[in-house]
């Protein structure tokens, strides 16, 4: 009976690493020193714009290596990443700055990972914050239903600016 339990114990420990493992295999990196990376662009999203509720204020993206020679060829190698560095945007007296962090948005190019959701993972990290995790298991809804329509372009909307 002991060598039973210790048989049970041992095979659910195994399945249990297993599962950590699978569960970190499919999770997106939080983008160590992603503000050295490239910059892509800016935008701010103003109220009234329908992104609004969901990404207003002001944007920044940075891309890694990989991802910059994706946006010169249109090609994004795996280990390509994208990020979306979201703060609020503070009036300042006709102008405005960038407020707090709000979420940094990020895009990891995995063709046999993230397959799912057309070789991308998504991930948000709420405030910055690289363990509050606030996409999970629902990129396919939460992020790549509204980059799915990219298709000709691997589902990125951004163009850097003059190839630049
Ligand atoms: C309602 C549509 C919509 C949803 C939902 C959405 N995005 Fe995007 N995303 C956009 C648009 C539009 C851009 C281009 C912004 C720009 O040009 O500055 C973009 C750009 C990006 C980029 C830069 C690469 C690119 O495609 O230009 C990243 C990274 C990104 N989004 C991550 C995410 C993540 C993570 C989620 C889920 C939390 C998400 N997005 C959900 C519309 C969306």
């Amino acid at each position: 009976m002991k060598r039973v339990l210790t048989a049970m114990v041992v095979a659910g420990t195994m399945a249990g690493t297993w599962m950590v493992a699978l569960a970190e295999d499919a999770a997106v990196a939080y983008p160590d020193g992603y503000r050295d990376w490239h910059h892509v662009k800016s935008m701010v999203i103003e109220e009234g714009h329908a992104l609004y509720g969901a990404f207003g204020g002001i944007h920044h993206l940075y891309a890694n290596e990989a991802a910059v020679q994706g946006y010169r060829t249109g090609q994004f190698p795996d280990g390509a990443v994208i990020v979306f560095d979201l703060l609020a945007a503070e009036d300042a007296g006709n102008a405005l700055t960038e407020g707090a962090r709000k979420v940094v948005g990020v895009m990891e190019r995995d063709a046999g990972r993230f397959g799912d959701t057309g070789g991308w993972g998504f991930e948000g990290f709420g405030g910055g914050d690289p363990e509050n995790r606030v996409v999970g298991a629902d990129a396919a809804t939460a992020c790549f239903g509204c980059h799915a329509p990219q298709e000709s372009t691997q589902y990125v909307f951004s163009t850097m600016r003059d190839g630049e």
